[in-house]
Order: C-alpha cells, then sequence, then structure tokens
C-alpha cells in the first residue's frame, strides 16, 4: 500500500481536436476519485513544463468539460528536442526534467499526436514517468487502430460534402472538396465514402491526372449533372502552391474544360464539440492512462487494437506514421461501386 498521494500531470500538445477535454477529464476524475492522486494541468503543452505553468485540477474543475472543444490546458507546438543549429539540444529537456521535479510530478500524461509521441518517447527515455494519450483528426498515429477527434472531423467532412452536392446539381459543376488529414488520407476516404464522392484522392495512392479528367468526362457524357471529388491535403502539387484543393480544381478546369469550383474545408474540421463517438473513446483511454498511473506502467502509449484498450511501447510508436495500406477495405468497396481514386487498376496481361 502507498500511503503518500501521488502527483501526476497531464499535458496536451500539438494540434488541437475534439476530444481532448473529454481525455482531460477521463485522467483526472479516475486519478481523483478512484486513486486519490493530485492532479496537475500543464499550460500549453511542452511549453508549459519549460515555463513551468501549470493549474492544480480539481474533481469540479473538470466537470463540465466533456462536451467542449479544444483543450481546457492550452497546447503548443514546442518540440522540446528540436533545436536550431548552433543551440545546445540539452537545455529545454533539462529544464523540462528540472521543472517535472521540482512540480514533485511522479507521473507525466501526454495527450498528443505523433510528435508528441516522438517527444513522450523522448522524455521517457530522460527518465521521465510518461504516459502517451493518442489524439489527432488524421488518425495517423502508428500503435492504436484508431484515434479520438477522428470520427468528429469526418462527421464535419462529411456534412460538408452533402451540402455540396445540392449546389454542385444546381449549377451542373465538379465540386472539388480539401480535407485534411496531413500525409495520411484516412478523413479524405471515410469522408469521401460517407460523402458519396465520386472520385477520391489520397496521399497514399499516387494519381494519374488523366485517368481522373477521363472519370470525370465520362460522368459527364453519361449525363451525370455533376462530380464530387474530395481530396487529402498530402496529395501530390507541382511546385510550392499552398492548397492541394485549388490546384486539383486548376487542373481539373485544365484538362476537362468542365465548370470546377473548389472549397478547402480547412480548421472547421477541428473545432466543436466531439461526437458522441469521440466522447467515449477519449473517456476510455482516459480513464484507462490513469489506470496505467496507478499501475506504475510507464513508457506506453494508450491504444485501441480490435475494440479493446490496451498500451503500446512508446519506443514503437514514435517517429512512425500510420497510413492507409493498399488493400485497405473500404478502398475495395469503393473501388467495386465504381469510385474513381486516380490510379489504374486494370490489372497487366
Ligand atoms: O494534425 C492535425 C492537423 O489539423 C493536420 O490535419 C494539418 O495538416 C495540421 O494539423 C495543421 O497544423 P497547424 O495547426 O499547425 O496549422
Amino acid at each position: 500500500m502507498r500511503s503518500k498521494k501521488m502527483r501526476v500531470g497531464i499535458l496536451s500538445a500539438g494540434g488541437d481536436c475534439p476530444g481532448i477535454n473529454a481525455a482531460i477529464r477521463g485522467v483526472g476524475k479516475t486519478a481523483i476519485v478512484e486513486y486519490g492522486m493530485d492532479v496537475v494541468g500543464i499550460i500549453n503543452g511542452f511549453s508549459g513544463l519549460v515555463e513551468k505553468q501549470t493549474i492544480s485540477l480539481s474533481e469540479s474543475q473538470l466537470s463540465g468539460i466533456l462536451t467542449l472543444g479544444g483543450t481546457i490546458l492550452g497546447t503548443s507546438r514546442l518540440k522540446p528536442f528540436k533545436v536550431n543549429e548552433g543551440e545546445d539540444p540539452t537545455v529545454i529537456p533539462s529544464l523540462i526534467k528540472k521543472h517535472y521535479e521540482e512540480l514533485k510530478l511522479e507521473a507525466l500524461v501526454c495527450i498528443g499526436g505523433n510528435g508528441t509521441q516522438k517527444t513522450a518517447d523522448l522524455l521517457a527515455q530522460e527518465g521521465l514517468n510518461i504516459i502517451g494519450v493518442p489524439k489527432t483528426i488524421d488518425n495517423d498515429i502508428w500503435g492504436t487502430d484508431l484515434t479520438f477527434g477522428f470520427d468528429t472531423a469526418v462527421h464535419i467532412a462529411t456534412e460538408a460534402i452533402d451540402r455540396l452536392h445540392t449546389t454542385a446539381n444546381s449549377h451542373k459543376r465538379v465540386m472539388v472538396i480539401e480535407v485534411m488529414g496531413h500525409h495520411a488520407g484516412w478523413i479524405a476516404l471515410y469522408s469521401g465514402i460517407a460523402g458519396g464522392g465520386d472520385v477520391i484522392l489520397l496521399p497514399e495512392i499516387p494519381y494519374d491526372m488523366e485517368l481522373v479528367a477521363k472519370c470525370l468526362l465520362e460522368r459527364s457524357h453519361k449525363k451525370k449533372p455533376y462530380s464530387i471529388v474530395v481530396v487529402g491535403e498530402g496529395i501530390y502539387k507541382e511546385g510550392k502552391k499552398k492548397s492541394a484543393g485549388a490546384y486539383m480544381a486548376k487542373q481539373i478546369k485544365r484538362t476537362t474544360g468542365l465548370e470546377t469550383r473548389e472549397t478547402i474545408l480547412g480548421y472547421i474540421q477541428r473545432g466543436g464539440s466531439p461526437t458522441a463517438t469521440d466522447r467515449i473513446l477519449a473517456t476510455r483511454f482516459g480513464t484507462y492512462a490513469a489506470q496505467m498511473v496507478h499501475n506504475r506502467e510507464f513508457g506506453k502509449m494508450v491504444a485501441l487494437k480490435n475494440g479493446l484498450v490496451t498500451s503500446v511501447p512508446l519506443s514503437e510508436v514514435g517517429g512512425k506514421t500510420r497510413l492507409i495500406e493498399p488493400d485497405n477495405k473500404l478502398i475495395a468497396k469503393g473501388r467495386s461501386m465504381g469510385v474513381c481514386f486516380g490510379d489504374c487498376t486494370k490489372k497487366k496481361k
């Protein structure tokens, strides 16, 4: 039996997403109610540890945040182990270690995406008691089948595509919609299928512009009044043009002559209240993280595997990205219904 109260820190780092507050609540409430721990919120991700900016979190302060978007703790993209040329790479990590000790933390729960899990692993290697909780709308964290934030983003993107159908039909246009996802096409694939996209372009599948144009022209020759093209932000584009959606719309106009418009959905996908599915996943991840703190299972990230919450070593997660595999079943379903992924599917003889 431990007599002293355990003191656990929680931070959220990297790009925000719906469900972070549900996860903070899950960790914090379980730590307090089930295990009688003290909970400290670190402000603005790893910056809060560098600047020693914290707040003490009581059970009542963790109430009423389940449905809130964003993060009550704030976030930042600070990468403590990344330094500019000529800078001493040990300065920031040492400061973090020093403040972790001064704050008398016995564990630190890091809620974040790929970059955060990599930093979490490096801090664990420095001897800190770290637990990672995966979050991102991109759903691209290695080691977990799902991240919270993704379901909400897919819902928002799908609703946007639904709305494009009616205006596309009125004007007989090709509508290109660019969705987020960084180098992964999960949001594009799921919202594209859910929204009935005719062409879905993913960073994982190199597209041939001639095939995209052929597909759109065939639809127009078949008297299909309009087409919806869903584009992941990470698809190939020539030059340094900022938007994949604008680039693709331009290419479509050039190669087909069809009237085309683009919509860049952007940060709308990351804002607002999480869906019930994301609230539940974030709650499951958060409560499990508190249980891991209690069991002193450090150096690991909470993960979902085959529907069950479990954990994976942080050392296996850091620096990897979970991309869509070529044999993805949803892609196969889409292909079987005539969805164009911009590639040639004819088998070579
Ligand atoms: O990782 C989430 C995400 O929204 C990506 O989909 C997108 O590429 C990136 O973050 C945007 O980053 P920032 O918030 O730094 O503009």
